[in-house]
């Protein structure tokens, strides 16, 4: 169906119109067949308006209405992304710098110097020869997430205020989360949300009710690879469809290590790990269960109402990924939030007030979202106004239509600059070509 999604194109959908001839002809018979049979075109009526009441897929507010999932995943067009493709990897493909790209390739040569060239690319799994005492701070070796580079910050893997949950899911947009997000704007409740950039191009207008919804939102790669591509054209593909850059971001399967987190760190991202995982995007019936899941949400909630969380508080890996998912989260949430003081996005509990590159989106500190001030501030670029209605559930612009049009054109105006605004994030993915190639064993063309 993703790939699908590509082939739709808008003109075949929408440009089809008979010519005068046959038209004519339908609607004689049909005004023939209206007198005839009257009820019938009344029933016909309201369907046609129950339906088309039902299926705005143009604006992130008529998508949000969607209540039903399978009509919600249904591929749909967004010119905005459809006209930008050519700038981006195919989706769910290892991303990589465009050749043509020298505003990228200059990046790349400007953060290099900052980039350790000993430590060396990885295999998957860690390989017998490396060495116990984890040299890299590699994470999938050994959980390490204290760097041992000099001048790289620390991971963050819990959130510091006491009784506080970090709470936040990965691998999203779903197409059908509107359950979800429903539950959570009900609960007043924001949360951060990791999000895959292929995810982002298939289903944008889900991505834009996040930012809408007040929720935080961090880049997780374009193409979810191992040992990441890290393609932060991810980055970009939500710069162009929700119009922010974040400046935080998770890797793929915790899999990062000290060269890794070096780019980041070069390239202004901050690196979001977690302590507890529910394992909930890995049941696969044998090892891993529904059943485990739950025991793991229990044990997390036990812990925490034990007082582990007295003092630091948690960050637990939970996802945005499909139903199962996003079902134990609505059911989890009511002891998640008796266990803890408080629930917050993860940049809330880092008072990390500016969580995008644009200065015109802002997030409340710890303070202010625990009460009551659950969204920032959202302006002109420079405006640090506040909005007035501090505990709005949604920061749904006025007119979604303009601000969708308005998307569109700077997207005409500027093709070359909107890459250019992410360029940084596909030098990652370049930086780890080779690793794919280690890992997947095709030959790629991300090597530089
Ligand atoms: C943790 O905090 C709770 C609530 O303040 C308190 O009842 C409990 O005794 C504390 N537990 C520990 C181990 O500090
Ligand atoms: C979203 O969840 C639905 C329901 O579990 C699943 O069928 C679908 O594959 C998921 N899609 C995406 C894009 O995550
Ligand atoms: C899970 O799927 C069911 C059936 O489609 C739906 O009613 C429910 O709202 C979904 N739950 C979530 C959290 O998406
Ligand atoms: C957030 O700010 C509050 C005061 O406003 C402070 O007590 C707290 O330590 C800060 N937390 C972090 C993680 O910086
Ligand atoms: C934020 O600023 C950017 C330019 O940096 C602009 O494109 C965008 O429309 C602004 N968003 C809002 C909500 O004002
Ligand atoms: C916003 O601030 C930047 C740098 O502080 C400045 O260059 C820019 O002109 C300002 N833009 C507006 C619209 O005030
Ligand atoms: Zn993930």
């Amino acid at each position: 169906m993703l790939a699908l999604y590509k082939h739709v194109s808008s003109s075949f959908l929408c440009r089809y119109s008979p010519s005068p001839g046959p038209l004519r002809r339908f609607v004689g018979i049909l005004s023939s067949t209206m007198i005839q049979f009257p009820a019938l075109f009344i029933l016909l009526g309201l369907l046609l308006l129950a339906n088309s009441a039902a299926v705005d897929r143009t604006s992130e507010e008529g998508e949000a209405a969607i209540l039903d999932p399978n009509q919600e995943c249904t591929p749909y067009n967004y010119a905005t992304v459809t006209n930008q493709m050519n700038s981006f990897p195919q989706v769910w493909e290892s991303a990589s710098i465009l050749s043509d790209d020298a505003a990228a390739f200059a990046k790349w040569s400007s953060i290099s110097a900052n980039i350790p060239t000993n430590i060396p690319q990885k295999t998957q799994p860690p390989p017998s020869s490396y060495s116990a005492s984890d040299p890299d701070c590699w994470w999938t070796y050994g959980q390490c997430t204290t760097p041992k580079l000099a001048d790289l910050p620390p991971d963050v893997a819990a959130a510091s205020e006491p009784s506080t949950l970090g709470y936040g899911f990965d691998d999203g947009p779903n197409c059908s989360h509107n359950a979800f997000y429903d539950f959570l704007q009900g609960q007043n409740q924001k949360a951060t949300f990791y999000f895959i950039g292929s995810n982002v191009a298939d289903f944008p207008l889900e991505a834009q009710r996040a930012l809408t919804d007040g929720h935080e939102i961090c880049a997780h790669t374009w193409s979810h690879p191992y040992m990441t591509t890290f393609a932060s054209e991810d980055m970009q593909m939500i710069k162009l469809v929700v119009g922010v850059t974040p400046t935080c971001w998770r890797p793929p399967y915790g899999d990062v290590d000290d060269r890794v987190r070096a780019i980041a760190h070069a390239l202004g991202l901050q690196t979001i790990m977690w302590e507890y995982d529910t394992a909930d995007a890995s049941v696969d019936g044998k090892t891993i269960t529904d059943q485990t899941v739950v025991d793991n949400y229990d044990s997390f909630i036990q812990k925490a109402s034990s007082g582990a969380f007295n003092s630091t508080g948690a960050i637990l890996l939970t996802h945005e990924l499909n139903n199962f998912t996003m079902s134990e989260a609505v059911n989890f949430y009511p002891q998640l939030k008796n266990v803890f003081q408080h629930l917050v996005p993860v940049g809330v509990s880092l008072n990390k007030t500016q969580p995008y590159v644009e200065s015109n989106y802002s997030l409340p500190t710890f303070e202010q979202y625990i009460s009551g001030t659950l969204t920032g501030s959202r302006g002109s670029p420079n405006s640090t106004t506040a909005l007035p209605s501090s505990t709005s559930t949604s920061l749904r612009p006025p007119s979604t239509s303009t601000a969708n049009s308005a998307e569109s054109s700077a997207s005409k105006n500027s093709a070359s600059s909107l890459v250019k605004t992410g360029y940084n994030q596909i030098l990652l993915s370049a930086s780890f070509a080779a690793i794919c190639f280690h890992f997947f064993g095709t030959v790629d063309f991300l090597m530089i």
